[in-house]
């Protein structure tokens, strides 16, 4: 199986790219936040901290985590319902970082994660998948960009979509969940010595696509 690995803080662009470019390699795009996010939801929805291991750990048994795809676009299923819409909230993006760095979470979805990618060729995202899922994968990248333009790409977006959150706000939950993303103890996002950097802050989406695509070609 070909996999094409991008890795990278929160809002550096990577779901936007990676979808683009599965689309234009005619492969499927592997959103593993998006897993995360479905638990962080239910654990929100139980009414438990999402820092409480023990109480995320009580329903992980019986909860069912699905991908599907539909015409090429990604779905999630959280025990047999469609919460790709709702896993998107603002505040499910604090709870997804919080669920994701307890160990029995990451196990779970991991081992999930691996089946998927070896059943066809794909572009995944995340922050461990080049260090920790898939560190054989044949295409590695980290993308970022600077805290501040990802930020103001995120208030963008959520302003598009109507919800009303701050630009504030906003970039002090990007710089909180960078810090936890990078500093937990299990698979932290990390640069691999064998990634490509990419950074993004000045670059259009069409461009960060363009430089993945070279660095493929040769
Ligand atoms: O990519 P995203 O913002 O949708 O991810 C939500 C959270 O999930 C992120 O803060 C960290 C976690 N995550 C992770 O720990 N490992 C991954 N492979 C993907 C996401």
């Amino acid at each position: 199986m070909i996999n094409i690995a991008i890795d990278g803080p929160s809002g550096a662009g990577k779901s936007t790219i990676a979808k683009e470019l599965a689309k234009r390699l005619g492969i499927i795009y592997l959103d593993t936040g998006a897993m995360y996010r479905a638990i962080g939801l239910k654990a929100v929805r139980l009414g438990f901290d999402t820092l409480d291991a023990d109480g995320i750990q009580s329903f992980l048994d019986n909860t069912d985590i699905k991908v599907a795809y539909i015409d090429g676009v990604q779905s999630i299923f959280l025990d047999g319902e469609d919460v790709s819409v709702a896993i998107r909230e603002h505040h499910i993006s604090k709870a997804a970082s919080d669920v994701s760095s307890i160990p029995a979470v990451r196990i779970k979805l991991v081992a999930m994660q691996r089946k998927i990618a070896d059943t066809e060729d794909m572009v995944l995202d995340g922050r461990d998948i080049t260090s920790y899922v898939l560190p054989n994968a044949k295409y590695k990248f980290f993308l970022t960009a600077k805290a501040e333009e990802r930020a103001s790409r995120r208030f963008k977006e959520l302003t598009a979509k109507g919800q009303e959150v701050g630009y504030d706000t906003i970039l002090a939950d990007i710089n909180e969940r960078d810090y936890n993303d990078s500093h937990r103890a299990f698979a932290p996002l990390t640069q691999t010595a064998d990634s490509v950097f990419i950074d993004s802050t000045f670059m259009s989406i069409d461009e960060a696509i363009a430089e993945i695509i070279k660095y493929i070609k040769e």
